[in-house]
């Protein structure tokens, strides 16, 4: 049914878009891709209703008029003829000038979605620097220039029917004066012509509802079509086809080797040739001002992007030859922007493993930081969680991230930046609980702070996509210029002896 085959339409879109990268996303937008699933899908569904409906109906009458009205009268079918030609070639007509009309309404969409989705999410940055003016002008624009085009297209549809109804007299008018002149000449009965154009009237009617059809069918192309792309785009980041497994038990070793990377479509490299190693049992922490490409660097461990140039070892094996599933299976990652999804804590962080133990999820939200604030409310974890985490503070949110990255107990830790929301104190609590709990797991640190990475095992200075240091504390303090000027910007001499 076409309800059927919306759904299956919709699976299949949703299905492609989690197998994109951030290259693809970027390629479409979240806006469009939201207007693909829905509205688009609608419009197909909308057709194949229609086509399900008169494919056979319309069909069927049309051809039998034909037959009865050439039985009743050959010599007067050319008339019928040229009415189909002439309503098919109206068709034509509407379909080439609404076609692209049709394109530019679905992309329209496509920017009233965008507009009214930054309005709604950034509603507390709009107030604050008060631009609801601005925005709601530039949404009326995005909406009118829907409308008129909308009504565009809805003008040339509706002076369709007009001009059908024009035909159609036009044919019975013709085939009276014809079927007149016969008569008059005694080659036709009148009872005959009589019938004739009541076929006439039937064939002619069955075009005008596959017309109908044709209404919506430019559209439900282009809405076919854009649905098609997305089904249709390549994916630059795909399993191999012979994929390698790791051992088992994984050696949770990160190896970079001469790795360079650059955003896709971006003219300029953002990482040069990075290499270190991180060893399992040890922390390594990344440092550098901001911007200077430390989250891509973590970026490319779980394949989010794939590297320009060099490798990325994982257990000795290039993590482009083994499938992503097995690869991010093996990592817990926190991103730097902290997400978490509508539902209660509990839910939240069982996202991680579906069938933790309830010990397991209180070892995490303990190493987190985060049973504190958590059993403060009196739901504990069942405390609703709003969508993408908008009542809980920002602090709040990355311990929960962390403690849905710690359920998972995986070989590999990564902490974007996860630490920068906390205080001092936290900070150094939280980093003692994870040195003592994560054992044998290679964990990565991105932070800004020097205090975070004293105590690292090994801390990569990074600067403009390049390494600048590499080692600890005290010999980063003795050999590296860019360290010393992070470490004595925050600390005083006392706190770096
Ligand atoms: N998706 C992207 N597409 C193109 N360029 C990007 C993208 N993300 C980051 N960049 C660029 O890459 C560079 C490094 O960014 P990155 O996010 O790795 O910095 P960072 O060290 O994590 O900074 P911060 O400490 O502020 O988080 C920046 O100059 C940024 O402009
Ligand atoms: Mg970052």
């Amino acid at each position: 049914t076409a309800a059927g085959a919306a759904r299956d339409i919709r699976k299949a879109v949703f299905k492609k878009v989690e197998s994109f990268s951030s290259a693809e996303f970027n390629q479409f937008s979240t806006a469009s891709l939201i207007t693909r699933s829905t509205n688009d899908v609608t419009q197909v569904q909308m057709v194949i209703f229609m086509i399900m409906r008169m494919v056979f109906y319309a069909p069927i009458i049309g051809v039998g008029g034909v037959i009865r009205a050439i039985d009743k009268s050959p010599d007067m079918w050319w008339i019928i003829a040229v009415a189909v030609v002439a309503l098919l070639s109206m068709i034509l007509i509407v379909f080439l000038i609404s076609l692209p009309k049709f394109r530019m309404i679905q992309s329209l969409i496509d920017r009233l979605n965008l507009v009214t989705r930054e309005n709604l999410s950034g509603m507390m940055v709009i107030r604050a620097f008060n631009k609801q003016d601005d925005e709601e002008r530039r949404f009326n624009k995005a909406n009118r220039d829907l409308t008129d085009n909308s009504l565009f297209v809805a003008r040339i549809m509706v002076s369709m029917m007009p001009i059908m109804m024009l035909l159609m007299n036009g044919l019975s008018v013709g085939i009276i004066w014809v079927g007149a002149h016969q008569v008059a000449a005694s080659t036709i009965q009148v009872g005959d012509m009589m019938a004739f154009l009541q076929y006439a009237m039937q064939i002619v009617f069955a075009f005008l509802m596959m017309s109908m059809l044709f209404i919506f069918l430019p559209r439900a192309a282009v809405s076919g079509g854009r649905i098609a792309d997305v089904l249709d785009t390549e994916l630059v980041i795909t399993d191999p086809q012979e994929p390698k497994q790791f051992n088992d038990p994984v050696v949770s070793q990160i190896e970079f080797r001469n790795v360079s990377f650059r955003y896709p479509g971006a003219l300029d490299d953002v990482l040069h040739d990075i290499s270190f190693t991180a060893r399992p049992g040890e922390t390594t922490a990344f440092i550098g001002s901001t911007g200077c490409g430390k989250s891509s660097v973590v970026n490319l461990i779980p394949r989010f992007y794939d590297v320009t140039e060099g490798g990325v070892y994982l257990d000795g094996i290039d993590i482009r030859e083994v499938k992503q599933s097995d690869l991010r299976e093996l990592i817990g990652y926190v991103p730097q922007q902290g997400m978490l999804f509508s539902g209660t804590i509990e839910s939240n962080l069982r996202y991680a493993d579906e069938n933790a133990s309830a010990e397991t999820l209180r070892e995490a939200v303990d190493i987190a930081q985060a049973s504190e604030f958590i059993f403060d409310k009196p739901e504990g974890f069942e405390a609703e969680i709003a969508q993408s985490g908008s009542n809980v503070s920002g602090g709040q949110k990355q311990r929960l991230a962390m403690a849905r990255a710690l359920v998972k107990k995986p070989p590999v830790y990564i902490f974007d930046d996860s630490f920068s929301a906390l205080d001092f104190k936290t900070d150094s609590a939280l980093r003692k609980a994870l040195k003592e709990k994560t054992g044998a797991s290679t964990v990565l640190i991105v932070t800004q702070r020097v205090a975070t990475v004293k105590n690292a095992d090994q801390i990569i200075v990074l600067d403009e996509g390049r390494v600048v240091g590499k080692g600890k504390h005290r010999e980063l303090m003795q050999s590296c210029e860019t360290y010393q000027e992070i470490a004595l910007s925050q600390l005083s001499k006392e706190e770096l002896a």
